[in-house]
């Protein structure tokens, strides 16, 4: 996640400190968000995905492809916003993630759909996985891939994508100048419904970017539940990302601006954040 651009409002922002128990040994490589975090993502974290998916529809829609193929994939669907606005259009939509918890809002959210049988939210592992069914496009929002492992487990995702999609696959990617920014710590106290200190660490140079988010967040009930959870965003190199998906069999290849999907960039790595378009 890019914690400053999303919805949640700093209120504070605090002298940094060291992270100390954040880097604890044997740390597990899989990022599962807890029931806790879940439920504050769904509150708080779901902006993002509303404000691209009408952008990235609009995109696909004006491919060949997307004349015809209306099924989406939505890898590492989290709470499934995004989802919901493909299906609010007509899309059948598959949602996948690891996290049983971030599956549970999805499906609360998508109810309507998945009664009617337009949804499917899985359980699964995005470098490991496969699917019976075919999808004009995969999408993956929020810097999801960036929840990967490693280079390897970013490519084994790549060649799932590529066994289940006949069109287009887009994501997007933190990159190392955008995972700078979460060196810092914040404090969010802006409303009711939570209190959230994200408290991040990252120097420039490894491979690996850290923030612990931790907080308080409200019950149906009125009584405040506390949550914290640790997640990594791996860095990739964009011209390394760009390597593994032609390895995995993606021909056409591309960096981009969510503003623009259609132009490429030149510099990837200057951005903070971008978005990938890989087609066959
Ligand atoms: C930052 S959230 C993005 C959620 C959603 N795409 C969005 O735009 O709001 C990252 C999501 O990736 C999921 N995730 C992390 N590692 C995963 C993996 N290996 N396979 C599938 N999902 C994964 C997490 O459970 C979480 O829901």
């Amino acid at each position: 996640m890019r914690l400053h651009l999303t919805p949640l409002r700093c209120v504070a922002q605090v002298k940094r400190k060291p992270l100390g128990g954040l880097m604890v040994a044997g740390v597990n490589q899989m990022q599962s968000y807890s029931q806790g975090f879940a439920r504050v993502y769904n509150l708080r974290w779901s902006g993002f995905a509303r404000q691209v998916a009408p952008l990235i529809l609009d995109f696909y829609a004006a491919t060949p492809i997307g004349h015809k193929d209306k099924t989406v994939l939505d890898l590492c669907c989290g709470t499934g916003h995004l989802a919901v606005y493909f299906l609010e259009q007509g899309y059948r939509v598959v949602g996948l993630d690891l996290s049983e918890h971030m599956l549970e809002y999805a499906r609360e959210n998508a109810r309507q759909y998945i009664d009617s049988g337009q949804a499917a939210f899985v359980q699964g592992d995005a470098s490991n996985f496969t699917l019976d069914e075919r999808f004009g496009l995969v999408v993956s929002t929020y810097d999801a891939l960036n929840h990967l492992e490693s280079e390897k487990a970013l490519y084994k995702c790549f060649q799932c994508v590529y066994a289940v999609c006949d069109g287009y696959f887009i994501f997007d990617l933190n990159t190392r100048s955008g995972l700078r920014r979460w060196n810092n710590v914040y404090v969010d106290e802006s409303d009711e419904d939570a209190v959230i200190i994200t408290h991040g660490m990252y120097d420039g140079t490894g491979d690996k970017a850290w923030t612990r988010i931790s907080g308080f967040v409200r019950l149906p009930n009125g009584l405040y539940e506390r949550f914290a959870e640790i997640v990594f965003n791996t860095v990739f190199e964009m011209k390394k990302v760009s390597d593994l998906l032609h390895d995995a069999g993606w021909k056409n290849t591309y960096f981009a601006r969510i503003q623009d999907l259609k132009t490429a960039i030149d510099e990837p790595e200057k951005e903070g954040r971008v978005f990938v378009v890989a087609s066959k």
